[in-house]
């Protein structure tokens, strides 16, 4: 396997400053959890950012930096201004919300721009300074979209891929963006351009022919004299480690404790980033539906849901943050009791072993994303379960449904059937959720995360060679 360089905007690992003391932490999100372990393996480097070291002590900052190179990780420090415009101006307030289908998020003028076209020169530069040849470059996510071209200016000879780990919106959204064009010809730089699923993918190549009158022909497409390959690989989670944490004992200690505190309850289970695409509140009023119609479920159902705090400076989140914590206000209020709530809300991350806790325990698991690249809770929650036990709601705008198929899949943006499908859930027989299970079980473990980075890589592989290419 030739050595591999990753390039994303986030690290697998972050810095955080507490008073005195610095730590280097998991990243949140799917992108950093689910290449941690193929980046453990190979023995290439992760460029990307640390997050905010300002207010770290030179001593701190080279101790920091000593952690980082041990992970074989180079650090591209953003400055305020930076993380400001590049990451959550034009990364996260334009390309994030434009990307799932919610365009009035976006502000009316696009000032960012510049800042971001910068910052990707600035990941190009620090790439192309660590690249030696022979090596293949990863380039991740929609931060860095113009990465993939101003590499091929650089190294023109390189094997360059890039994989999109957010949905890929139909061209008539897409072309509303001012810089389009520029966004697209930078993709174009990657030998290889991947999406989750073969739908995003198809919304590419209709904005290729749309905006640049480009035709994809069996997924390849000719630009500037080079063969660019445009397809589908659904990213997997490394399952048989989820399914040994799932099984350690403390693991199963901490199940036993939360089920004894929930006897005589059934659990729900939500696990997300709190971001204004991952459908917390309308999932919370179709729990609300559920226990207005049934009363006798009142007192003897719960979702535990658990928000990891994200992106906190853009004013959506902020609100997005305001309103659940309305409604889980509201929700208590109304359905509670002096011995317990029908929502037990969680503002904080979670490591590995906790979260496998959760998983377990949950007898219906709800994913109900409003627009999601792939969701990999989804899959690390069926990873979880060698009891073959549990059921899975699964939005249908999110690029697991794909595969997923045998979760109960569902519209997020239709409380009614959501609060229908709770209730299925729960009555669900014992032998029909275990079918389903085994069956999302094995999907989940088949397809897991080496298969997605060998199937991907050996696409990239099977590209004409640089010097195939050069004659
Ligand atoms: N996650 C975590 N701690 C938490 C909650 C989530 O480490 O408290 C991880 C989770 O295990 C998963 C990732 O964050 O690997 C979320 O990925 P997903 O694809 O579901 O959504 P994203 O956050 O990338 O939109
Ligand atoms: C999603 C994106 C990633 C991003 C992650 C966490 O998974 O696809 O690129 O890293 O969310 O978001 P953050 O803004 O904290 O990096």
């Amino acid at each position: 396997m030739p050595r591999l360089l990753l390039v994303s905007n986030r690290l697998p690992v972050t810095v955080k400053a507490e008073k005195d003391h610095v730590s280097v932490v998991r990243s949140p999100g799917g992108l950093a959890t689910g290449l941690s372990r193929p980046h453990e393996r190979s023995g290439g480097v992760w460029i990307g950012w640390p997050g905010d070291v300002s207010r770290l002590s030179a001593a701190q900052r080279t101790q920091v930096e000593s952690q980082l190179s041990a992970l074989r990780c180079v650090p591209l420090y953003l400055s305020a201004s930076e993380v400001s415009r590049f990451y959550e101006g034009y990364s996260n307030r334009v390309l994030w919300p434009l990307c799932h289908y919610l365009l009035d998020r976006i502000p009316r003028q696009d000032r960012d721009w510049e800042a971001y076209a910068k910052v990707n020169e600035r990941f190009a530069e620090l790439a192309a300074s660590h690249y030696q040849p022979g090596d293949t470059i990863w380039v991740h996510d929609y931060q860095l979209m113009l990465v993939p071209g101003l590499l091929r200016k650089r190294l023109p000879e390189a094997r360059i891929g890039y994989f999109h780990h957010i949905p890929f919106p139909s061209s008539e959204i897409f072309r509303t963006l001012p810089h389009r064009e520029d966004l697209l010809r930078g993709l174009l730089g990657a030998d290889l351009v991947g999406f989750h699923t073969p739908s995003y993918a198809h919304h590419f190549s209709s904005s290729l022919l749309r905006l640049l009158g480009l035709e994809t022909d069996l997924d390849n497409v000719t630009y500037e004299g080079r063969t660019v390959r445009v397809g589908g690989f659904p990213m997997g989670i490394d399952a048989e480690a989820f399914e040994k944490v799932s099984q350690e004992p403390g693991v199963l200690e901490e199940l036993r404790v939360l089920k004894e505190r929930s006897a005589g309850q059934r659990l729900l289970v939500g696990i997300d980033r709190l971001d204004y695409t991952k459908g917390i509140p309308r999932r919370m009023l179709a729990l609300q539906r559920v226990l207005e119609r049934q009363p006798a479920l009142r007192g003897r159902l719960r979702l535990i849901q658990v928000a990891v705090p994200s992106r906190t400076q853009v004013e959506d989140y902020a609100a997005y943050r305001d309103k659940v914590d309305e409604l889980v206000g509201r929700i208590n209020g109304m359905y509670g009791t002096v011995h317990n709530v029908p929502i037990h809300y969680l503002y904080r991350s979670f490591n590995e072993k906790q979260l496998a806790g959760l998983y377990r325990a949950a007898d219906v698991m709800l994913v109900t994303p409003v627009r999601d690249g792939m969701n990999l809770v989804a899959k690390e929650f069926c990873a979880c379960r060698p009891d073959e036990d549990g059921v899975l709601i699964l939005s249908e705008f999110a690029g697991a449904a794909s595969e997923l198929r045998d979760a109960l899949i569902v519209n997020p943006y239709d409380v009614e059937a959501m609060a229908d499908a709770i209730e299925e859930a729960l009555r669900m027989p014992v032998d029909t959720r275990r079918r389903r299970m085994r069956t999302l079980r094995a999907q989940v473990k088949s397809r897991d995360v080496h298969w997605w980075v060998g199937s991907f890589l050996d696409t990239l592989q099977g590209m004409p060679t640089p010097s195939i290419r050069k004659g």
